[in-house]
């Protein structure tokens, strides 16, 4: 290229050359304490119960629960994020079962603190969802709309229960005007000043819950437009954010992750408190689908979509691979690339 002098004067392919030097200068890094394990599990069965939509998830019974944290504890994983899945009988237009304290989140969470006590950080989902005849995240009013008001009593209950059950953080993921702000004052009032609040903030109405409401056996009708953000919308994120922390959220959550991290790295430039974001059911059922017909390389599709996540800002990641990723990056060396 002498006919251009030093043309190309700036060369960054040279940063590429080896993987030791990519590693060196990888801005990006994944490691298993990023990683939170969300898990189902049912009531009332014996053996785990496979997912369908998502292969290779299952809804644990308590005892696969127990093993399937301690896994998570060993690989480094930091924390559990648990869902309940009730016996069909046992849902209520009210919801009944997640403020039983005998209900199945609740006996989860208290196995799964007996069995790893502190080595994890124990999360419990707070909504209505999971334990209503009508599926919806709230209770209704006559006319069929989801009830703020009245929800936010039910999740005040719920924050209680859960914590009494040994959640470290509580979720609320409902969508609901003023929740965060029930429930910080439910736990203060109850004794449970240590339990934070990892706020879902933003939380848009998305095709790609699809999977969940498999793993949940999910009784709803319709959908949940008018409490979970539209997908066209940017700006009503930061308004929603700056309600939860005003509310007190200790942590803030992005759902789903893949298809909106604009809005997680502008959430992620905006607030000083940890950042999670919940790669959700359908960001895993399609990758999955796709490995298995040959069309992506499994491992590094799954790397990458995390790497992404964290490259946009957050700090922690919900993901349903969380264990095994993490086993992976234990093993992780720079001849693996
Ligand atoms: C509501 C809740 C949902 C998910 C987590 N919490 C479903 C919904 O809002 O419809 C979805 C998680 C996923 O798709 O992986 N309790």
């Amino acid at each position: 290229m002498t006919a251009y002098g030093n043309f190309p004067g700036s060369r960054p392919r040279r940063l590429r050359t080896t993987p030791a030097m990519r590693r060196m200068v990888a801005e990006t890094r994944l490691d298993p304490a990023n990683l939170i394990l969300p898990a189902f599990v049912r009531e009332g069965v014996d053996a785990p119960v496979a997912i369908s939509a998502m292969p290779g998830v299952h809804q644990h019974t308590l005892d696969t629960l127990r093993k399937a944290a301690v896994e998570a504890v060993s690989a480094g994983v930091s924390g559990i994020m648990l869902f309940g899945v009730p016996e069909d009988e046992k849902k209520d237009a009210r919801g009944t079962a997640g403020t039983d304290p005998d209900g199945i989140l609740q006996v989860a969470l208290r196995a799964v603190r007996e069995e790893v006590g502190d080595d994890l950080v124990v999360m419990s989902d707070l909504c209505l969802d999971e334990y209503t005849d009508h599926g919806h995240c709230g209770v209704l009013t006559a006319d069929g709309r989801v009830d703020n008001d009245a929800t936010l009593e039910r999740y005040a209950e719920m924050a209680q229960v859960q914590a009494d059950a040994g959640a470290h953080v509580v979720g609320p993921s409902g969508m609901m005007d003023g929740q965060v702000g029930v429930i910080r004052d439910a736990l203060d009032q109850t004794g449970h000043e240590d339990v934070s609040i990892l706020a879902y903030a933003v939380k848009y109405s998305s095709a790609f819950y699809g999977p969940f409401r498999e793993a949940v056996g999910s009784s709803l009708t319709g959908d949940r437009k008018t409490y979970q953000q539209d997908p066209a919308n940017a700006r009503e994120s930061l308004r929603e954010l700056a309600l939860d922390l005003a509310e007190g959220a200790d942590m803030v959550m992005v759902k789903p992750a893949g298809p909106y991290l604009d809005i997680l790295a502008k959430v992620a430039e905006s607030v000083d408190v940890p950042v999670a974001a919940y790669q959700i059911s359908g960001e895993y059922a399609m990758i999955e689908a796709a490995a298995e017909k040959g069309w992506i390389d499994r491992e590094k599709a799954i790397l990458e979509s995390l790497t992404g996540i964290r490259r946009a800002g957050a700090q922690m990641i919900l993901t349903y691979w969380a264990t095994e990723v993490a086993q992976w990056l234990g093993g992780r060396d720079v001849r693996r690339g």
